[in-house]
């Protein structure tokens, strides 16, 4: 190889952004949204338990995989994953691997979009001051409002779509850095202030309970494969997100330090936001399992009651708009790098592809939610199977063959030259696990699985 290739995306303009970007993209609605609701689901804290154990054994050394494999290739994942298969004397097949993500990324967009127009939907909601004194009769039957309502879901699922689209078609490193490095930790402290609330008004301790207190005896197959799959959403692995950001990053960052901090960062604000909403469900008799709709529920009741709640409600969920934002450009950005490599398409117009696929797709988790409902395959709704698919399948896999190529295809000396680390007990720890626990990991959850079935 003639000296280190270089991306023709760009890269970015330091390592602080990288890890800013790759935290955009980690946290977002899997951390606010969807953490608590599958937390709820599965009962708490054996899950919560399992699940920060696969981000730590299993997250982390695909993250710092992927971000190498991402930095070796600096293309779109397919054209990145056939450059280095080739390097390595390895079939090109392996291209499928980026195309399995471009298809997940799809696929977890279309969805992903709609539930950020709830939460788009939400800020006016608030703003307008509708939560004042709210109940928890009230704020269900907002929310069974507004998801009853195919038109409604429509046109906000359309406004986010456009808006991430816009931002990619102008390039992922202008503005991105500059909207995760104020953003990311306003969304930080009004969880905090949340949390504060839930402390002083909300059943805590039970709350605490719930989250931390492992019940293994709730612990199937199943309830592993959840977590597993959480971990690879909530961290953005498993289908080139995390590669193609990598593809931008500057030779001399650290891979291992920058991995830590953004699987750390996106597991506390998790964690967080478990601690801000549980507290609540108890304190108003939800049920923990509501599903989807819990932190629409939630959490207008604790804005109608305290004090500045409209104010600090609507900060709440503009925030999180924002996180969903920073996380959905890079679903797009695998599939809108190659049609520019690959097809010489600008990047407006890849994104109008990109953004118009995603769009007729996200009508199925709209339709799911309201003329759909009665609807099922395997038991599941059409956004639950999407959901199932795409974090508990799709995205495992990817990560196994990320880790299989990273720890067995790739020639050891291509990646200890790329990971810039010598023979230091931390680089045997991670090619211990990337060779071994990731992939045996991932494949015992999956025969579990299937065994039970
Ligand atoms: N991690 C993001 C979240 O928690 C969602 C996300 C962005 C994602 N890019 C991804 C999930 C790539 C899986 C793969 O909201």
């Amino acid at each position: 190889m003639a000296g280190p290739r270089t991306s023709i995306h760009g890269e970015w303009s330091s390592k602080l952004a990288f890890v800013l970007a790759a935290t955009g993209s980690a946290v977002g609605l899997g951390n606010i949204w969807k953490f608590p609701y599958v937390t709820g689901q599965n009962g708490g804290g054996a899950f919560v338990l399992i699940y920060v154990a696969c981000v730590l054994i299993i997250g982390v050394p695909t993250m710092m995989a992927e971000v190498m494999l991402g930095r070796r290739g600096r293309q779109s994942p397919i054209n990145t994953m056939r450059t280095l298969a080739a390097e390595e004397g390895r079939s090109p097949r392996w291209g499928w691997l980026g195309w399995m993500g471009v298809v997940a990324g799809f696929l977890i967009l279309s969805f992903y979009s709609v539930i950020a127009g709830w939460a788009l939907a939400y800020v006016f909601r608030t703003a307008a001051g509708l939560f004042d004194g709210a109940t928890a009769e009230f704020t269900e039957q907002v929310f069974s409002n507004l998801i009853t309502d195919p038109e409604k879901l429509i046109a906000w699922h359309t406004i986010f779509l456009i808006m991430t689209m816009i931002v990619v078609a102008r390039g992922v490193a202008a503005g991105l850095e500059t909207a995760v490095r104020f953003l990311m930790p306003g969304l930080f402290v009004l969880l905090l202030l949340l949390v504060g609330y839930a402390m002083a008004e909300g059943e805590f301790l039970q709350g605490v309970r719930f989250l931390f207190e492992p019940d293994f005896s709730k612990v199937t197959p199943q309830v592993i494969l959840m977590a597993m799959g959480q971990a690879f959403f909530s961290l953005s692995l498993g289908m080139g997100a995390i590669m193609i950001y990598g593809s931008y990053l500057p030779h001399d960052a650290s891979i291992a330090r920058t991995s830590f901090a953004v699987a750390g960062s996106d597991t506390l604000v998790a964690l967080i936001a478990g601690l801000a909403i549980f507290p609540i469900v108890f304190e108003f008799g939800l049920e923990p399992n509501a599903g989807p709709g819990l932190i629409f529920q939630t959490l207008p009741i604790a804005f109608g009651q305290m004090p500045g709640g409209a104010f600090f409600g609507t900060l709440f969920f503009v925030l999180l708009v924002f996180a969903a934002w920073t996380s959905a450009i890079s679903l797009a950005e695998p599939a809108v790098a190659w049609l520019v490599e690959n097809r010489g398409h600008t990047r407006v117009y890849a994104a109008v592809v990109c953004g118009s696929v995603t769009w007729l797709l996200g009508l199925g988790t709209v339709f799911s939610f309201n003329i759909w409902s009665d609807y099922r395959l395997f038991g599941k709704t059409f956004f639950d199977l999407l959901d199932y698919l795409t974090s508990n399948i799709m995205l495992p896999v990817g990560g196994f063959l990320i880790a299989i190529f990273a720890g067995w295809v790739m020639r050891e000396r291509s990646v200890k030259e790329e990971l810039q680390m010598d023979d230091s007990l931390g680089y045997r720890l991670w090619r211990f696990l990337v060779r071994y626990i990731t992939p045996v990991g991932v494949a015992l959850v999956f025969l579990n699985v299937i065994e039970v079935i």
